[in-house]
């Protein structure tokens, strides 16, 4: 399974590349409206440490949103468009598998979106979770729907699980056999820790600093 991280921090992205288990970046206008710098200038910086960033259209009529693509695309080759789950972007994703340029299908809350999406030509899909669970509804559940739909075709979208909110998400998402999951960073920086790794790595060291006194 791969990870991407969810930010549109910079930082965040090199930390996370600098542990060898980074394979993308989304990126969403609230996201890149919080950190207040240059659109551009963050997606390009990204693309340095990893090969797929998603920088969202922001445009919501057929005809812009394609120019936003094909200006995205020219920014770096690392670069997927990232489009919403409308009719104008299914539009545009048909528009852009004819121009060959990668895009990431956002705000995905059903398998019929999810079909749709995959049809009209989406590289990846992304399925909000974290979303359904606050409106109480089960988010994996709808995971486990669309990867068993995946199972009895062959779509070449990779699905991209969406609004992570902690380590278990993951976990659900790797049995569930998602291709990827993405992930905020502050979810990321809980995974390598367990209690008994910390209490283990005291004991160790503890023994051999006794050791080195004897
Ligand atoms: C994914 O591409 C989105 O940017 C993201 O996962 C949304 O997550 P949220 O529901 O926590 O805002």
């Amino acid at each position: 399974m791969k990870l991407f991280i969810d930010t549109a921090n910079v930082d965040q992205v090199a930390e996370i590349a600098s542990w060898g288990v980074l394979d993308g970046v989304t990126t969403n206008p609230s996201l890149v409206a919080k950190e207040g710098n240059d659109f551009k200038e963050t997606v390009m910086k990204m693309c340095e440490y990893v090969p797929c960033v998603s920088a969202q259209v922001t445009a919501t009529e057929f005809e812009e949103m394609k120019k936003q693509a094909d200006e995205y695309s020219s920014w770096h080759e690392h670069v997927t468009v990232k489009v919403p789950m409308t009719i104008e972007g299914l539009k545009t994703l048909n528009y852009c598998r004819e121009k060959n340029i990668t895009t990431n299908t956002t705000l995905i809350f059903s398998v019929n979106q999810a079909i749709l999406a995959a049809k009209a030509g989406a590289n990846y899909i992304s399925p909000f979770i974290g979303r359904l669970d606050d409106a109480g509804q089960d988010g994996m559940e709808l995971i486990k729907e669309i990867m068993e739909v995946w199972s009895n075709y062959d779509f070449d979208t990779e699905v991209i699980v969406a609004s992570t909110r902690h380590p278990r998400h993951i976990v659900e998402s790797a049995k569930k056999g998602a291709h990827i999951c993405t992930v905020p960073y502050g979810v990321f920086t809980k995974f390598p820790s367990h209690t008994l790794t910390t209490m283990g790595l005291d004991r160790f060291l503890k023994d051999w600093e006794n050791v080195q006194k004897a």
